[in-house]
C-alpha cells in the first residue's frame, strides 16, 4: 500500500489541476500527457522495474487510482486520500472505520438522503446512535457534545439541499475540544472552494460524481484523510471491502480536473444573475443560494467560499405548481445531482431526499413546493427565458 505524504503547498490548485499526470505520484517513463489507464487486475512482480512502490493486484493498489489518489491528498493538503467507487461508498468507509458498535455519530440534520439512510442501517445493524443538529446553531452542537459521548461528527457546507453554510472553523475548535473527530462532506463545494482540513477537519470526504468530474459520466468519491493513523486504516478497510475505485472511471474523473475551477466560477455567475431574476418573480415565494445577500449566511458564505456552488432552490406555491413548472421546462432535465455542464431541476422531497419520511421532511423544511435548481454551463439568458416560459404557464 502507498501512502503520498503530500502536506507541502507546492503550488496553486489551478496548475496542480492542469497535469494530473505529471503532478502526481504516478512514476511514467514515457511522459504521457494525460493520465494512463492501467487497466489490469494483476501485475508480474518478475517484469516489475519500479522499486518503489510493487503493484500486486488492482483491489488493493493501482497506478491510475493512486495517482488521482495523490492530488486529491495535495489538493485538499492532507496527508493520503482512498478514491472509492462512488460518493458514497466513501461515507460508508468513513462510517465502517471510525466507529465501533454501540458508539454515537453527530450529524447536520439537512444531511444528504443517502447517508441518512446509511446512519440508519447502522443504528439498525450496529446500534450506532445517530444525533441530529442544525450545525448553524453551535449552541445546539454543543448541547449534543456535553451529553453525549460523540466519537464523530459529520457536517456538510453548503448543506444539500438547504444550503446552509456551517461555520467549519468554529465547529472544529468545538469537536477538538469534546475530543470528537470531524468529517466535512466537501461533495458541493469541492476543494477549488473550501478545504476543510485546512480549517481543522479530520477528514475530507466527498462524491466526485458531482463538479470534481464535471459531466455527468462515472459516479465516483473519495476520502482524504489528515493524518497517517486513519489513511492507513482507510486503505486497509477498502482494500478489504473491495471498495477501491476502477482505473478507467479514475481516468473520467481525471477529465474533469483540469476545468474544474473555470467552470465553477462559470457556474456560480450563472447561477447569481438567475436567483437575482426569480427573487423577483411573482410565482416565487422563497429563493436560497449563498451567493444572495438576502441568505442568512451571507457572510460566512462570502468568507468561507472562494466559489459558491451553482446550486439553489426555489420554493412555489403549490406541489402542483412545482411538478407543472419541472414538466414545462425544456432546458433543465428532471434529475438528481449537480455539479454537471448540463442543468437540472428535481423536488428533493420526492427525489434525491426521498428517503426521509414525510414527518423528517416537514422537520427539515423540505415540502413538495421547494425545488432544486443546479446551474450547468448553458448560456445564462437561454436558462432564464426557458425559466420564464416554465413559470408563465
Ligand atoms: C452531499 C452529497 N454527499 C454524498 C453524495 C453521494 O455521492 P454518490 O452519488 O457519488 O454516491 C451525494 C449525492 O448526491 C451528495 O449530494
Amino acid at each position: 500500500m502507498t501512502t503520498t505524504k503530500q502536506n507541502k503547498k507546492t503550488m496553486q490548485l489551478e496548475t496542480l489541476l492542469a497535469n494530473v499526470s505529471q503532478n502526481s505520484n504516478l512514476k511514467d517513463s514515457y511522459g504521457a500527457t494525460h493520465l494512463p489507464i492501467y487497466n489490469t487486475a494483476t501485475f508480474d512482480l518478475k517484469r516489475q522495474v519500479s522499486n518503489e512502490q510493487v503493484y500486486d493486484y488492482s483491489r488493493s493498489d493501482n497506478p491510475t487510482r493512486n495517482a488521482l489518489e495523490s492530488i486529491f491528498a495535495q489538493a485538499e493538503n492532507g496527508f493520503g486520500c482512498v478514491c472509492t467507487n462512488t460518493g458514497i461508498a466513501a461515507i460508508a468507509l468513513l462510517f465502517e472505520t471510525v466507529l465501533k458498535n454501540y458508539e454515537h455519530v453527530l450529524i447536520e440534520r439537512d444531511c444528504y438522503g443517502g447517508t441518512y439512510r446509511l446512519l440508519n442501517i447502522l443504528f439498525e445493524k450496529n446500534n450506532i446512535t445517530p444525533h441530529y443538529a442544525d450545525f448553524t446553531n453551535l449552541e445546539e452542537v454543543e448541547n449534543i457534545l456535553k451529553s453525549n459521548e460523540i466519537k464523530l461528527v459529520v457536517c456538510e457546507s453548503p448543506t444539500n439541499p438547504s444550503l446552509k453554510i456551517v461555520a467549519l472553523e468554529e465547529l472544529a475548535k468545538l469537536t477538538k475540544s469534546y475530543e470528537s473527530l470531524l468529517a466535512v462532506d466537501n461533495s458541493m463545494a469541492t476543494f477549488a472552494s473550501t478545504k476543510p482540513l485546512e480549517l481543522g477537519a479530520d477528514f475530507s470526504v466527498f462524491s466526485t460524481t458531482k463538479f470534481i468530474s464535471g459531466h455527468g459520466s462515472v459516479t465516483a468519491g473519495a476520502i482524504v484523510s489528515k493524518e497517517a493513523f486513519w489513511d492507513e486504516k482507510f486503505k486497509y478497510i477498502a482494500n478489504a471491502q473491495g471498495r477501491a475505485q476502477s482505473p478507467f472511471d479514475v481516468f473520467l474523473v481525471s477529465l474533469g480536473l483540469p476545468t474544474l475551477t473555470y467552470r465553477m466560477k462559470a457556474q456560480e455567475a450563472s447561477a447569481l444573475k438567475i436567483t437575482q431574476f426569480l427573487e423577483n418573480h411573482p410565482e416565487v415565494l422563497n429563493v436560497k443560494f449563498p451567493g444572495l445577500p438576502s441568505h442568512p449566511q451571507y457572510e460566512l458564505a462570502k468568507k468561507q467560499l472562494k466559489i459558491i456552488p451553482s446550486v439553489l432552490t426555489i420554493e412555489l406555491k403549490s406541489a402542483e405548481k412545482a411538478e407543472n413548472f419541472i414538466k414545462k421546462s425544456k432546458l433543465f432535465g428532471e434529475k438528481v445531482s449537480f455539479g454537471s455542464a448540463d442543468s437540472r431541476l428535481e423536488i428533493p422531497a420526492r427525489m434525491s431526499h426521498a428517503t426521509n419520511s414525510e414527518e423528517d421532511l416537514v422537520s427539515k423544511g423540505l415540502s413538495h413546493a421547494i425545488v432544486r435548481i443546479a446551474v450547468g454551463l448553458e448560456d445564462t439568458d437561454d436558462l432564464i427565458l426557458d425559466i420564464i416560459q416554465a413559470l408563465n404557464c
